[in-house]
């Protein structure tokens, strides 16, 4: 065992549902990789939403804000949100709280894996305060509800100017900003005037706009002329469960919610009740975005192996879970990325 040169405090949400067999996974595989590399991490765990409820009397614990604004990271597993009535998305919340103004989301084949589209990569810059997630609703009269899409220029400005930012840093050649101005003129118009504006920065990145609808279409019909998606919040939420139908589907794509002051990392699924406790989920997507909460912290050495394990384990295919057509279960996939860790084949890093 290398001696320990870093130790990162992390606040950990493991979530409900399928999250604790994803994050136990997950946190699993990053001690592994962490100890190899001189990297050690100090979880902070707390519950959410009606766990965290049980126990304290809130959906989010008091000491729950207080450890991730020490911490300024934190791995999040999925909560459950009650449908059409309870309390509010703890995701949302967080997201609100924090300033989480971006939600990052890559789209990206793995090894191995028989997809329709391989090759596939897009990202997803998704709005993540705004819009109809706002949550404000209310009765107009009984039988007429009201739902505000909240749209601002601060707040497409800000996302717009990621997207570039990111493009720019990474060379990705081609933005597209993604509407619905043709019926919300006003909203979804503003919207697209500060992409306009942001762009005239970036003369060297393709920008395209694309109407949501067609964009749905067009993406199924041929999704690499696709870069990044620039997307107001709902938008965005669905586009990233479609997207992620291309590369084997959520057990798989990422995402990292991103503020200038702290950024909060979870997978883009949710709790999935219908096989939660079972052993069958898929830890992938929570320990990809464990990757980019590596990379956020400046541990790329660690981020590396853990993707190369995956990788590898994707490219042998034979312990991957039933989502993406294999039979193993969460453990032996587990399992198996852990030993990649331990004997990384030549091409793994
Ligand atoms: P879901 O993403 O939980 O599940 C959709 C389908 O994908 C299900 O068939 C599920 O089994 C499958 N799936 C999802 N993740 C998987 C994994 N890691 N491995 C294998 N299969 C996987 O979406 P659903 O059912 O619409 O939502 C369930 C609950 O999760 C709701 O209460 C929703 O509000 C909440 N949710 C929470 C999120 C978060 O905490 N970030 C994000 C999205 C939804």
């Amino acid at each position: 065992m290398t001696t320990v040169k870093r130790t990162h405090e992390i606040t950990l949400i493991p979530g409900d549902g399928i999250g604790p067999e994803v994050s136990g996974a997950t946190v699993e595989i990053l001690e592994a990789a962490g100890a190899a590399t001189g990297v050690a991490f100090e979880w902070h765990r707390f519950a959410a939403g009606a766990e965290a409820f049980k126990q304290t009397g809130e959906y989010i614990p008091k000491a729950l804000y207080d450890s991730i604004e020490e911490d300024r990271v934190a791995l999040k597993g999925p909560v459950t949100t009650p449908i059409g009535g309870g309390f509010s998305s703890i995701n949302v919340t967080l997201r609100q709280k924090f300033e989480l103004f971006a939600n990052f989301r890559p789209v990206k084949n793995l090894p191995g894996l028989k997809t329709r589209y391989p090759g596939l990569d897009i990202i997803i810059v998704r709005e993540n305060m705004e819009d109809l997630y706002a949550g404000l609703e209310h009765v107009v009269v009984p039988g007429v509800v009201q739902a505000l899409k909240i749209i601002t220029e601060k707040g497409s400005t800000r996302i717009a100017k990621f997207a570039f930012d990111y493009a720019r840093k990474h060379g990705r050649k081609k933005v597209h900003a993604i509407h619905k101005a043709n019926i919300m003129k006003l909203s979804d118009g503003l919207f697209l005037s500060c992409c306009r504006k942001v762009h005239e920065g970036f003369s060297e990145i393709n920008y395209h706009e694309h109407i949501v609808d067609n964009t749905c279409m067009q993406l199924v019909m041929n999704p690499y002329q696709y870069d990044i998606l620039l997307t107001e919040n709902l938008y965005g939420d669905i586009l990233s469960d479609l997207c992620s139908a291309f590369v084997g589907g959520l057990g798989l794509v990422p995402g990292a919610n991103l503020g200038t002051e702290c950024a909060i990392f979870e997978a883009v699924h949710g709790s999935a009740p219908d096989i939660a406790g079972k052993g069958l989920a898929n830890p992938t997507a929570l320990l990809q975005s464990a990757v980019l909460m590596l990379h956020h912290l400046n541990e790329g050495e660690t981020a590396e192996r853990v993707q190369a394990a995956i990788e590898q384990v994707y490219a042998e295919g034979k312990t991957l879970t039933k989502d993406v057509g294999g039979t193993s279960g969460t453990r032996a996939f587990t399992d198996s990325v852990l030993a990649a860790l331990q004997s990384p084949t030549a091409t793994a890093v």
